[in-house]
């Protein structure tokens, strides 16, 4: 295991700057999660980790050693790709002991090694078995097994997940923390969706056009994101982001309506525009408040989402009651301002208190 140590690490390809100097901390034994939509920069960044791209600028340390000019495999890491690269015409065993057979390790370490893996992942009644033999969950096993027989120092993840279907899913995203929790091995995961990151990390590192935007536990990003960007990307149904002004110690929005009440720590002059955030289950219904016009109702079961319109301003509720109101009919909502956010209305960053 090892601690992992990004400092102003910069990417150009030819003259076009991809990541901007970007630094994590990553702890001995942590799961870390880069997200972040398509094309900001985080299979670059977990390839330059790996030695597979060169670093524009910056550094980059493995247990405390700077790797920038250490090739892949010598840098102790084992990268796990989302189309899994399994050799088709090697077995199970021979796909996970071909990084050992590589480095001439003898027979009974490959052969030791190999059972560990498949006892690890369960694999052990399907060593002799081709890839085509195999479902997609347990390809990507197999995977996951080339890479524990290497002992890395680091696991490193690029969207592991995206060829599998919903429910399989959800059934790996659990596996692979599982596998972290016995094995307590660092590891960098990278994915765009944002559930993945939440319920597999220790830290969540958000990514946007090459700039890291925030870093921080799971829920510390829920409860306090830093930025409009982070607010509206953490979270779904998504935050309610309305712009506006600051006015008459309330929060109006462009478009009209009526007003809507500030956070009590929020920390804005009269007449500043801002944006103002609340959660979809942060709303409550109330039979005196924020009028808003119903145009959509979707019950999942356990909750029921209701967009409307407040004024012009479009707005979106999840509520654990049961709704009788119609399309077309007016509720009342009020969010819970305790709960609500403020942020400037230029740069985006955060004004409730910290
Ligand atoms: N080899 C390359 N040459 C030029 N541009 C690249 C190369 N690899 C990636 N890029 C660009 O770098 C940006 C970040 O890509 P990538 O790291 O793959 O994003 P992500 O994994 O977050 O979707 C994208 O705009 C992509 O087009
Ligand atoms: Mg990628």
């Amino acid at each position: 295991m090892a601690t992992v140590d990004i400092r102003d690490v910069r990417k150009n390809f030819g003259s076009t700057a991809i990541l901007h100097g970007v630094d994590v901390d990553i702890a001995d034994g942590e799961f870390v999660v880069l997200v972040g939509p398509s094309g900001c920069g985080k299979s670059t960044l977990l390839r330059m980790i790996a030695g597979l791209e060169n670093i524009s600028g910056g550094q980059v340390s493995i247990g405390g050693r700077v790797v920038n000019d250490v090739p892949p495999k010598d840098r102790d890491i084992a990268m796990v790709f989302q189309n899994y690269a399994l050799y088709p015409h090697m077995t199970v065993r021979d796909n996970m002991a071909f990084s050992m057979k590589l480095a001439k390790a003898p027979a009974e370490v490959m052969d030791s090694e190999v059972k560990r893996a498949a006892r690890i992942l369960g694999l052990e009644a399907l060593l002799d078995r081709y890839p085509r033999q195999l479902s997609g969950g347990q390809r990507q096993r197999v995977a996951m097994g080339r890479a524990i027989v290497r002992h890395p120092q680091v696991f490193l993840f690029d969207e592991p997940l995206s060829n599998l279907d919903a429910k399989l899913r959800v059934q790996m995203r659990a596996e692979i923390k599982d596998l972290h929790q016995r094995l307590k091995t660092t590891t960098i995961y990278v994915t765009h969706d944002q559930i993945e990151a939440m319920t597999m990390a220790d830290k969540i590192v958000v990514m946007h056009g090459g700039h890291v935007e925030q870093i921080g536990a799971p829920l510390e990003l829920y409860d306090r994101p830093a930025n409009v960007f982070v607010a509206g990307f953490i979270g779904s149904p998504a935050m309610n982001l309305l712009p506006g002004v600051v006015t008459g110690g309330a929060f109006q929005p462009d478009g009209g309506g009526q007003a809507w009440p500030l956070p009590p720590d929020a920390r804005a002059t009269e007449g500043q525009r801002a944006t103002y955030g609340f959660r979809p289950e942060h709303l409550s219904l109330v039979a005196e408040g924020i009028p808003l016009v119903v145009t959509l109702i979707e019950p999942t079961g356990s909750e029921t989402q209701v967009s409307g319109k407040a004024g012009s301003v479009a707005v979106t509720g999840a509520f654990r009651e049961r709704i009788t109101a119609r399309v077309g009919e007016t509720i009342h909502v009020l969010p819970d301002p305790a709960l609500a956010h403020l942020f400037h209305g230029e740069t985006g960053h955060r004004l409730n208190a910290a």
